[in-house]
C-alpha cells in the first residue's frame, strides 16, 4: 500500500488542500509513491498483489481516492481532482498491463530454455524386436510350397471331437486317440459337443474340403496340443504344418515328388531322403518321411570320430508323416473316392527347425530368452 503521507484515507479538505496547484502537486506524490513500488515487481505473484493493491475495487488506491479525495471534494476543485485521477488511472493501468505481459514473456522464455531439445543429442534407441525363429521357419515353408502352387489357410485351435478325430476315420475307442490324449474344455452343462485344443492340424484337412471342391493344394501352418510331458523334444504346445493336396489325378509319384522337392529346398541339394511304411487312419497307405542325417552327411559318424550323436548312428533322421489320403476320409466331406486321390503331410515344426538349426532342447522355443532368439535376427 502506498505511504501514509498521502493521505489516502483523509478527504482533501482534512489534508488543508484547498486550491488546483496542491491538487497537482498530491497526485505528482502518488505517481511518484506508485513508480517506486512497482520496480520491486518481477514475478507473477507479485505482479498479482501490486495490481490488487491499486486497481482492486474494493479498496484498491484508486477507489480510496475515488471514495476519500473526489467525491468529497468541493465543487472548486472536483474537476481537477477528477482530471488528475483519470490520467493517474491511465498511467498506472497501463504499466501494469505492459508489467504482466514482459514477466509472462520473460516466463515463457524460461520455460522454452528448460525444455529446449537439444537436437545434437544421439536419439532414444528403441529396441526392435525379430520375428522367432519359429515364424521364421513357417515362412520359409510357406514360401517354397507356394511356389508350387499351394495356398495358406489357417483355422481353429479349439477343436469338436468330430474335426479332429471322427472326421478323420478316427472312431471313438480308436487306440490311436490314446496318443493324443488331450486338452478339453471344461464347458457349460447342457453345451451341444465336448471342445477340446486340437492335437493336429489335420482337421482343417476336413474344414478345406468341406468348404472346396477338387482341386485342392493347401498348407496349413498352426499351433497343436497334446497331454505330453515336456523333455527336449517333446512340448505340450508345439507346431505343425498340414499339407493337403487333393484332385482327379494325384499319384504317388506326385506325392513322393513334392515332398522330396520341399526337403531339398529346406536342407538343400544333398540331402537324401527316404520313405517307411507306418500307420495313420487318415492315410492309406502311410509313411514316416526319414531325411539324410544333415549333421553328419548320412555317415552316421561324428567328425570327432564316435557315433553322429543327432541321428545316434542311424545316418537318417524321422522327418515327419504322410501318405495317401484314405478313401474312408472322402465319405466324410462329399467327395467321390471313385473320382479323387490325393496325399496329405503333418510336419513337427519345432523339432525341423531343431534339426536344422542344430538346437538339441525343444524348450528353448518357449522359453522368451532373448540370448537364445537374438541369435537368429
Ligand atoms: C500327426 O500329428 C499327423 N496328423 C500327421 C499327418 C498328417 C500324417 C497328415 C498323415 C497325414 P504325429 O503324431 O506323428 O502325426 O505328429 C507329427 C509331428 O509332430 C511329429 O513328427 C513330431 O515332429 C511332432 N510332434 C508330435 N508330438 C510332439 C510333441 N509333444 N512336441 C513336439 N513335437 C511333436
Amino acid at each position: 500500500m502506498p505511504t501514509s503521507e498521502i493521505g489516502l484515507d483523509k478527504t482533501l479538505a482534512a489534508l488543508g488542500i484547498t486550491a488546483t496547484e496542491q491538487v497537482d502537486a498530491r497526485f505528482a506524490l502518488v505517481r511518484a509513491n506508485f513508480d517506486g513500488q512497482f520496480k520491486t515487481v518481477h514475478d507473477q505473484s507479485e505482479w498479482k498483489l501490486f495490481r490488487d493493491t491499486w486497481l482492486a475495487r474494493k479498496s484498491g488506491v484508486f477507489t480510496l481516492i475515488t471514495d476519500n479525495w473526489l467525491r468529497p471534494a468541493t465543487p472548486e476543485l472536483k474537476r481537477a481532482v477528477g482530471a488528475c485521477l483519470n490520467e493517474l488511472r491511465a498511467y498506472v493501468e497501463a504499466q501494469i498491463e505492459a508489467r504482466r505481459a514482459a514477466i509472462e514473456v520473460g516466463t515463457e522464455q524460461e520455460t522454452f530454455a528448460r525444455d529446449r531439445v537439444d537436437l545434437s543429442l544421439p536419439g532414444a534407441v528403441r529396441p526392435v524386436g525379430s520375428r522367432h525363429l519359429i515364424r521364421q521357419v513357417f515362412e520359409e515353408i510357406e514360401d517354397i510350397f507356394v511356389s508350387i502352387g499351394f495356398s495358406v489357410v489357417e483355422g481353429p485351435e479349439i477343436e469338436t471331437p468330430y474335426y479332429n478325430f471322427e472326421a478323420l476315420n478316427i472312431p471313438e475307442f480308436h487306440p490311436v486317440r490314446d496318443d493324443m490324449d488331450t486338452f478339453y474344455l471344461e464347458l457349460p452343462k447342457g453345451a451341444p459337443t465336448p471342445l477340446l485344443l486340437r492335437t493336429h492340424t489335420s482337421p482343417m484337412q476336413i474344414r478345406t474340403m468341406e468348404k472346396q471342391k477338387p482341386p485342392v493344394r493347401v498348407i496349413v501352418p498352426g499351433k497343436v496340443y497334446r497331454r505330453d510331458n515336456p523333455d527336449a523334444t517333446h512340448s505340450f504346445a508345439f507346431h505343425q504344418i498340414e499339407g493337403l493336396a487333393v484332385d482327379t489325378d494325384i499319384t504317388f509319384c506326385d506325392f513322393t515328388g513334392t515332398i522330396e522337392y520341399f526337403v531339398k529346398q529346406f536342407f538343400g541339394p544333398s540331402v537324401k531322403t527316404r520313405f517307411r511304411p507306418s500307420y495313420f487312419p487318415f492315410t492309406e497307405p502311410s509313411v514316416e518321411f526319414d531325411v539324410s542325417c544333415p549333421f553328419c552327411n548320412g555317415s552316421g559318424l561324428a567328425t570327432s570320430g564316435g557315433t553322429c550323436s543327432k541321428c545316434k548312428g542311424a545316418g537318417w533322421i524321422e522327418l515327419f508323416g504322410a501318405g495317401m489320403v484314405d478313401p474312408a476320409v472322402y465319405g466324410f466331406v462329399n467327395y467321390d473316392a471313385k473320382k479323387v486321390s490325393g496325399f496329405a503331410f503333418g510336419i513337427g515344426i519345432d523339432r525341423l527347425t531343431m534339426l536344422k538349426y542344430g538346437i538339441d532342447d525343444i524348450q528353448v522355443f518357449f522359453q522368451n530368452d532373448v540370448r537364445f532368439l537374438r541369435q537368429f535376427p
